[in-house]
């Protein structure tokens, strides 16, 4: 089996990693890839937007299965367009990528399906948005979602109504998210734990994978400004197996169903961020696609054979495939930055140290915003590596993964040192 991934993240290097693995696949390229995912198959200079010269590739190259990581071109319709070009891929319709495309799309699916999430008003006129906040109760809080995608900048959550007039005004008389904002959805502040639960869904099946953790905070203790997420360690002991049936019974099935009426099926994988509330678990977000840096953590621990299931899922037979097996032994991911993100930074610094690291025993290395630079790996991203170890326990992993980081160098390099130890207060 030729397969193609898209994208050049830490997902899509784990993607890599997980279907090079399968006896199934016997070419596997990435495009465009990053130095670290060029170590582990062939990287292909074509960005993850440029549907046309993608779609060529995969006709001349014959590949029999598409994997896309990123939301930017599953929104544009990627799926679509392989589909008619007579070529298979994982990942939803653009029709069926909204539910990540847009908030307004995604909250009034959630209501027609009667799922559990946040209350919520959509507006596209500034002082109606205020006075809708003016005019309830003094205690409550809001957050305020720029309707489009924005790269993940687009939610501003509100300990006061001074937060959230200027996040209104912000993104509807100052455009600052540009047309992704013109739109917003003032939604009812949740409080509790956050997981994230993703599943392969064929239109039909819903197959859960363990649950995990993100850290979206920048730093240590869940503080400082909102990242693309600095660690994730899976499975989570806040979301057990009872929980995974609540959410699929309440939140993924409905959601599926709802998408189907609509004529709208989904394909892909489907991943419901979720707050663990006081009421049970409400929905804070869908996106339509792996999580990152779920997705590194998670694959880690699975010993099923992803190309199988993916190439089943492309083709709505998920029904067909063994159930999936885990490895139970916990896994963790430590992302290490550039120094400055998630503001500005400097790329292009040589980084030391990757040989040492790939010592350190179960565990993998998969490259995030990485490039190689003559004979030298350099950072090229916010984002650059995730650190991923496998062990006995939680804390066997969390040291292995650190001893790892502790080999690898660049300057400004940072990561946080806590990833994980909310697992420790249960
Ligand atoms: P989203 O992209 O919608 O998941 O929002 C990004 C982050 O904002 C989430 O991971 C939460 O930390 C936070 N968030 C979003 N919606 C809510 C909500 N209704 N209540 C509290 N926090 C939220
Ligand atoms: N880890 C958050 C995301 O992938 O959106």
């Amino acid at each position: 089996m030729k397969i193609l991934v898209i994208g050049s993240g830490g997902r899509e290097h784990a993607l890599v990693w997980k279907l090079k693995q399968s006896p199934l696949v016997t070419h596997l390229y990435c495009a465009p890839g990053n130095a670290g995912i060029g170590l582990d198959c062939i990287n292909v200079d074509i960005p993850a937007t440029d549907i046309p010269r993608l779609i060529k590739f995969a006709t001349k190259e014959q590949i029999d299965l598409t994997v896309v990581g990123p939301e930017g071109p599953l929104v544009m319709g990627i799926v679509d367009d392989f589909q008619k070009a007579g070529l298979r891929i994982f990942g939803p319709s653009k029709k069926a990528a909204e539910l990540e495309g847009s908030k307004k799309f995604a909250k009034e699916t959630m209501r027609k399906a009667n799922v559990p999430t946040a209350d919520f008003r959509v507006f596209t006129n500034a002082a109606e948005a205020m006075s809708y906040i003016e005019e309830r109760e003094p205690g409550d809080r809001f957050v305020i979602k720029a309707d489009g995608l924005a790269a993940g900048k687009g939610v501003v959550v509100c300990s006061n109504n001074d937060d959230a007039r200027d996040a209104i005004k912000r993104m509807l008389l100052q455009r600052e998210f540009g047309d992704a904002g013109l739109r917003i959805v003032v939604e009812d502040r949740l409080e509790g734990e956050e997981a994230s639960l993703l599943a392969f869904v064929d239109g039909n099946t819903i197959v859960p994978l363990e649950a995990a953790q993100d850290h979206k905070a920048a730093f240590d203790g869940d503080t400082g400004p909102n990242t693309g997420g600095m660690g994730a360690y899976s499975p989570t002991p806040i979301i057990t197996s009872d929980i995974i049936d609540n959410v699929v019974e309440k939140i993924l099935v409905p959601v599926v169903h709802e998408m189907n009426k609509e004529g709208r099926p989904f394909r892909g994988c489907l991943y419901a961020g979720l707050m663990l509330t006081n009421q049970g678990p409400k929905v804070l977000e869908f996106n339509v696609r792996l999580g990152d840096p779920e997705t590194q953590a998670v694959l880690m621990r699975l010993k099923s054979d992803l190309a199988q299931i993916l190439y089943a899922a492309a083709d709505g037979k998920l029904d067909q495939i063994e159930p999936l097996e885990w490895d139970p032994r916990p896994s963790l991911c430590v992302v290490m930055a550039s120094g400055g993100y998630p503001g500005e930074y400097e790329k292009g610094m040589p980084i030391r140290g990757l040989e040492e690291a790939a010592l350190v025993p179960e565990t993998k290395v998969f490259h995030a915003g990485t490039r190689r630079s003559g004979d030298q790996i350099v950072n090229d991203g916010g984002r650059v590596l995730g650190v991923t170890a496998i062990g006995e326990t939680i804390s066997d992993a969390k040291l292995r993964a650190y001893q790892a980081v502790k080999c690898i160098r660049w300057d400004g390099a940072w990561c946080r040192k806590d990833i994980s130890d909310k697992a420790n207060r249960y």
